[in-house]
């Protein structure tokens, strides 16, 4: 079985085709991703518009350079899977619309996937893990602590009442003047400074629901920030590590709980995984080793090519789907928001 998947949602623009071996497992046979942050990053975000032009002006290009590196040609593919959301609307309906007409002319089953839902079974695609699992996923516009019991059978255990944790960092970088998006350099200048020169706060730390907070932090870094300034080199290295180790803490905190409430709701977890592009942080990835040492769990983390928004995830995810008989008719929406 071989899947292509389309991922429009934000500023990505990728297509892959995955497929599956003879004892289940997944397979990447390529995939693309084509960046947009030069094109917003004047911005110091991104902007909707520039990200729906963008697709457009790729995506064919993508799809076909997907195939053909997967060597294979429309005819080789058993089904087409998009991001139907939740994302910026113009970018969904791009991807997803390119997936109707190919569905229609080819008479193949189209999958109209979650992109959160994708995250969450990439974990599947990689290290073959079974259900029950406890997932983190802590991306720019997300922060979840979910049961996944089975494909399509989430349990939210936990969410931010404010920020997403990939918004905290990047919120932190541009207020101390590093470059959007900000997660990978302010992980870049947290490994030059002093994690404890700033005593941040931890907010939601011992609470015993599994939620976080993170508007308070961002803005103790702002005032500490202003009350320094004007900042140095070593000050923003310093800020930013005293930031990720609040911010490492907060999270190892939070999903310990959820791993205790976890147990009510799902039994005992097969591993704890992490996805989301905030998953690529090193120091979250320890934090999250020492939680899954102390509670003798396997920690899964994708490697760091898929944390990121990628095509292989919204395949895998169309690829579970279709083995379950899910899939979507043509009129599928497009949808800006779409909780798991
Ligand atoms: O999953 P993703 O690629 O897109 C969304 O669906 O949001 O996540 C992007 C987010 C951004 O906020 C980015 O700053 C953050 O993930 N991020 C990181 C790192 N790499 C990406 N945050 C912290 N450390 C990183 N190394
Ligand atoms: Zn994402």
């Amino acid at each position: 079985m071989r899947i292509l998947g389309i991922e429009t949602t934000c500023d990505e623009t990728a297509a892959a085709v995955v497929g599956v071996s003879f004892d289940g497992r997944g397979e990447i046979l390529s995939n693309e991703v084509l960046s947009q942050i030069a094109e917003h990053a004047a911005y110091g975000g991104v902007v909707p518009e520039i990200a729906a032009r963008a697709h457009v002006e790729v995506l064919d290009r993508l799809i076909a350079r997907a195939l053909k590196k997967a060597g294979c040609t429309i005819k080789d593919i058993d089904g087409i899977a998009a991001a139907a959301g939740p994302g910026l609307i113009g970018g969904v309906l791009v991807g997803l619309t390119t997936a109707k007409a190919m569905a229609l002319v080819t008479r193949k089953p189209l999958m109209a996937v979650n992109h959160l839902e994708a995250h969450a079974l990439t974990a599947r695609l990689t290290d073959g893990v079974g259900f029950p699992y406890l997932l983190l996923l802590a991306s720019g516009g997300h922060t979840q602590l979910v049961a996944v019991r089975g494909v399509g059978d989430y349990v939210r255990i936990g969410t931010t009442i404010d920020d997403a944790i990939g918004e905290a960092f990047d919120k932190v970088a541009k207020l101390l003047g590093l470059p959007y998006p900000g997660g990978p350099h302010v992980e870049k200048e947290a490994a030059k400074g002093n994690p404890e020169r700033f005593a941040l706060p931890r907010p939601m730390q011992g609470r015993a629901e599994p939620n976080f907070s993170l508007s308070g932090l961002k803005t103790a870094v702002r005032l500490e920030a202003e009350r320094i300034a004007p900042l140095t080199q070593s000050d923003v290295a310093d800020l930013c590590a005293s930031f990720q180790a609040a911010v490492v803490d907060v999270v190892v905190d939070r999903t310990r709980v959820a791993l205790r409430a976890f147990r009510d709701i799902a039994g005992h977890p097969t591993a704890l995984v992490v996805a989301g592009g905030v998953s690529a942080n090193g120091a979250v990835r320890s934090g999250l080793q020492r939680l899954a040492v102390e509670t003798g769990l396997r920690l899964i983390a994708p490697p760091l090519n898929l944390c990121g928004d990628n095509g292989a995830m919204i395949a895998w995810a169309g690829l579970e789907r279709l083995r379950l008989g899910l899939i979507d008719d043509i009129a599928a929406p497009a949808r800006a928001r779409w909780p798991l």
